[in-house]
C-alpha cells in the first residue's frame, strides 16, 4: 500500500491518533501536511523533505484555506484528507450542558469537517481524484448516556461523509467515515464525568465494552486510515468502517 508521493493534509495530527497516523504515512512515502493547535510535538519530522506542519486552529475558516493553499504550494497537489482532529465531552446529563460546551463540540467536531472538506474538494475536484477520511465515533452507532452534544456531533459527521460521498462520486473523490472504538489515547480520559474516577472508567466502562478486550490502539486506526486513503480503497465510498473490537454490535 504504497501512497509515494500523494500529498495527504491530516488534522489532529499531534493528537494521540493523529501522531501515529503521520507516522504510518511518512513511511508509505506519503507528502504529509500534518495540522493540529500545536505542531511541537511533531519536531521530530521537521527535517524530513515530505513534511510540512501547520499550528492553526481549523474551526477559523482563514485558517483552512490556508493550510491547504501552503501544502498545494509545496508538493503541488492535494491527494487525501485525514480528518483526525476532535474533542471529547465529559459525560453530564443534557439539563447540565451549556450552550457554549454544546456548540464548541459542534464546532470543531463537524464544522472543522465541513471547512476542511470543503476546501479539500476544491483541489480535489481540479484534479479528478481524492480520498477524504473523516474519524467520526463508535458513539454514534452505539451512543453512551451523557455524551448527548459529542455523539450528535460524530453523527453528523457520518451523514456528511456519505452525502459528500455521493456529491463527489463524479469527481472520482471517495469519502469514508472511520468510527474508532475507546482508544488508548488522552481523549480517553476526558470522556470521564466530573468527580469521577479515570482508571475506572477507562477499565471497567470502556475496555470492557470492547469484545475483542483491549483498548484500540492509535496504530489499529492509522492501519485503516491509510488503507483508506490508498489505491486499494479505489471503490469504496460512502462506507462506515468501525475499528473498534466488535463494540459497535
Ligand atoms: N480516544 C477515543 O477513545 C476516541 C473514540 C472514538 C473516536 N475518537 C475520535 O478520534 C479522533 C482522534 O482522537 P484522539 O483520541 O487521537 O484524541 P487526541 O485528543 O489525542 O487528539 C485530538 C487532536 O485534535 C486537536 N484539535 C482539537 N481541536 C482542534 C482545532 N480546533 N484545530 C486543530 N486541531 C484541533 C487536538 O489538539 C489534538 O491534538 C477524534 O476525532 C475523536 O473524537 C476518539
Amino acid at each position: 500500500m504504497s501512497l509515494e508521493n500523494k500529498t495527504i493534509v491530516v488534522t489532529g495530527a499531534a493528537g494521540g491518533m493523529g501522531r501515529a497516523t503521520v507516522d504510518m504515512l511518512l513511511k508509505a512515502g506519503a507528502n504529509v501536511v500534518a495540522c493540529d493547535l500545536n505542531t511541537d510535538s511533531l519536531e521530530t519530522y521537521q527535517s524530513f523533505k515530505n513534511f510540512l506542519s501547520f499550528a492553526g486552529n481549523l474551526v477559523d475558516e482563514h485558517t483552512v484555506t490556508e493550510v491547504f493553499q501552503k501544502a498545494h504550494q509545496k508538493f503541488g497537489s492535494i491527494d487525501g484528507l485525514a480528518n483526525i482532529a476532535g474533542i471529547a465531552q465529559s459525560a453530564a446529563p443534557i439539563d447540565e450542558v451549556s450552550l457554549e460546551q454544546y456548540d464548541l463540540i459542534m464546532n470543531v467536531n463537524m464544522k472543522m469537517v465541513f471547512l476542511t472538506c470543503r476546501e479539500a474538494a476544491k483541489y480535489m475536484k481540479k484534479q479528478k481524484r481524492g480520498k477524504i477520511v473523516n474519524i467520526g465515533s463508535v458513539a454514534a452507532t452505539r451512543p453512551r448516556p451523557g455524551l448527548q452534544s459529542y455523539v450528535a456531533s460524530k453523527g453528523a459527521v457520518e451523514s456528511f461523509t456519505k452525502a459528500l460521498a455521493l456529491e463527489l462520486a463524479e469527481h472520482h473523490i471517495n469519502a469514508n467515515v472511520l468510527h474508532p472504538g475507546p482508544a488508548d489515547t488522552s481523549m480517553l480520559a476526558k470522556f470521564t464525568k466530573a468527580g469521577g474516577d479515570v482508571q475506572s472508567t477507562r477499565k471497567e466502562v470502556f475496555e470492557s465494552s470492547v469484545p475483542l478486550g483491549r483498548l484500540i490502539q492509535p496504530e489499529d486506526i492509522a492501519r485503516s486510515v491509510k488503507f483508506l486513503l490508498s489505491d486499494e480503497a479505489e471503490m469504496i465510498t460512502g462506507a462506515v468502517l468501525h475499528v473498534d473490537g466488535g463494540r459497535n454490535i
